[in-house]
């Protein structure tokens, strides 16, 4: 029977800043509750990496945490705002829930498509966006909207979309 040897530690692959960073977070909690920042800690080494997550560093995070790796992806496969691979430099979340769809948001997903020439879920060739569908980002008033890296686009219009596009490198 083949033993079960102890797991390699991962910690190496979170950085200094982001290790100082996780810790802010884990103050917020009990000692005994640090697995409260594991959803801070995940944003965190995904920022890190790029804006997706790799298997590797959500283990390091769940041995920083002292969870158990399942537990880990199960946040990371629960939220969209979680990336499990390779991303553009750009992510827009466009959101096509009921508020968003009544206002006009397929016109924007058709119009965001026709001019990037990718599909709901795909990348540029060239790397710099990233097209996402997302549920209610809870800015319906705003509706239609996006999010892109921390940013809400509101009230959006094919001008709109444009001229935010246009603005970003
Ligand atoms: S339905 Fe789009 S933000 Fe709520």
């Amino acid at each position: 029977m083949m033993q079960q040897g102890k797991r390699e530690s991962k910690l190496h692959l979170i950085t200094a800043a982001s290790l100082a960073e996780i810790d802010h977070w884990i103050a917020k909690y009990p000692a005994d509750r640090k697995q409260g920042a594991v959803m801070a800690a995940l944003r965190i080494v995904q920022d890190q990496n790029g804006g997706w997550l790799t298997n590797d560093l959500m283990d390091a995070v769940a041995e920083y945490l002292d969870m158990q790796p399942i537990e880990v992806y199960e946040v990371a496969t629960f939220y969209s705002m979680y990336e499990r691979d390779p991303v553009g430099r750009h992510k827009i979340c466009i959101c096509t829930n009921i508020s968003c769809m009544l206002c006009g948001s397929s016109d924007i997903v058709n119009h965001l498509e026709q001019r990037l020439g990718i599909k709901l879920g795909e990348t540029t060739e060239d790397g710099r966006f990233t097209l996402k569908e997302v549920e209610c980002l809870g800015a319906c008033v705003d509706a239609p909207m996006f999010q892109i890296g921390t940013t809400y686009y509101p009230k959006l219009t094919k001008e709109k979309v444009d001229e935010i596009l246009d603005a970003l490198d």
